[in-house]
């Protein structure tokens, strides 16, 4: 099978964000601190969708810090203005900019002068050359890589049904489809990861950053769950008819609170065995001058990427253009029975007309 990468849409990223910011390793963050230089910090997050990882770790870094968002996605982008980080651990604010490219070419000059790479929910959505790429730019900038929530490939839904074992073979294969590019990594992205980074002379450590979805996450439970079972049929349409009992079941559970999941995940750190410790003047001389300057190489003829910037700070979100009226009943959040009826007519659509869920990426 071959398809094209799926977008992650920013209502997925808005819903799974709490479960993220739960999830990743804190004690990973706190091994990093010892490798950050003094002063003015310059972080890189590479796919960064609506800035998620700078909301989640820009509070737990000290001092002035400076984000440049990297993202293929314009509209995900937009959206970093709208909600960006909050202030460091100390109360400075923090700055943020937004490039708009392929991070799977990514030179090695868009990463000058930066104190800290990260990623989030990324690796997986990498062919195998890609994430060589994406290792190779990382190791080049010669500082302290942070990837989190790479997918394991393992999910346990309680209470079991053996058809869970089934879907979660078939999502997995799903994972790792061949796309125009080649076959994505899926669930072995992080293993890959591990090993690409040792080879490059970085000392890598790894930590498990499970998703628990608790009966209190029911939506995102119930949206997971619906783009599990979608992706796992759109690889084996023939579990399509055993598919709508084993969702209606699921989703029942969802609803009334006796069901939980955990996704695995793995965070992992990467740092330069003899870090070198740039002055923060030499870091912050370094990133000014990278802006001027094509951070990515050529796209492929079939890619659109620029290196277009849009600067935001927090002090001045450009605030969302062309906001549109919400009436009082669409504020209202829908009742589980409503949202179980939603899901089902999703999944059902889902795997009888082959209809393209809204979500886009399933991990
Ligand atoms: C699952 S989302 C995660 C977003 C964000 N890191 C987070 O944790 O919420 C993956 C993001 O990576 C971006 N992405 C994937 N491949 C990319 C590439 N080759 N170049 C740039 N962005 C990419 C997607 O547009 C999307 O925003």
């Amino acid at each position: 099978m071959v398809s094209e990468p799926v977008r992650a849409g920013s209502d997925w990223l808005a819903l799974r964000e709490p479960a993220d910011a739960a999830a990743r390793s804190v004690e990973l963050v706190e091994e990093l601190l010892s490798f950050l230089p003094e002063g003015r910090l310059v972080v890189h997050d590479l796919g960064c969708g609506t800035g998620s990882m700078a909301r989640w770790l820009a509070p737990r870094l000290a001092g002035p810090q400076h984000w440049v968002l990297h993202d293929r996605d314009a509209a995900l982008l937009h959206r970093v203005g709208l909600t960006p980080p909050p202030v460091s651990s100390d109360g400075v604010e923090v700055t943020v900019e937004t490039r708009r490219g392929d991070i799977t070419r990514l030179e090695p000059v868009g990463l000058a002068g930066a104190s800290l790479v990260t990623a989030s929910a990324l690796l997986d959505m990498m062919t195998a050359e890609e994430l060589g790429r994406f290792v190779d730019v990382c190791a080049q900038a010669v500082c302290p890589v942070l990837v989190t929530l790479s997918v394991v490939g393992r999910v346990q839904l309680t209470p079991t049904d053996p058809f869970d074992r089934v879907v979660m073979n078939a999502f997995n294969a799903h994972q790792g489809r061949d796309i125009s590019g080649g076959r994505l990594l899926g669930s072995d992205a992080a293993r890959a990861a591990v090993a690409g980074f040792t080879a490059r002379g970085l000392d890598v450590t790894v930590r498990p950053s499970p998703w628990r979805l608790a009966p209190k996450l029911s939506e995102l439970m119930a949206e997971w769950f619906t783009g599990w079972l979608g992706a796992a049929t759109e690889q084996r349409p023939d579990l399509r008819e055993a598919a709508v009992p084993y969702a209606r079941r699921r989703l029942d559970e969802a609803a009334d609170g006796s069901l939980s999941v955990t996704v695995h995940h793995e965070d992992l750190l990467a740092v330069p065995r003899s870090p070198s410790r740039r002055s923060p003047a030499a870091v912050w001389t370094a990133a000014n001058r990278t802006s001027s300057t094509s951070a990515y190489a050529s796209p492929p003829a079939d890619t659109s990427t620029s290196s277009a910037s849009a600067p935001t700070t927090r002090g001045r979100s450009p605030g969302p253009p062309g906001l549109q009226q919400t009436s009082q009943a669409e504020l209202l959040p829908p009742t589980g029975a409503e949202r179980r009826r939603t899901h089902l007519a999703a999944i059902t659509a889902t795997l009888l007309w082959s209809v393209k869920p809204c979500w886009a990426t399933f991990e």
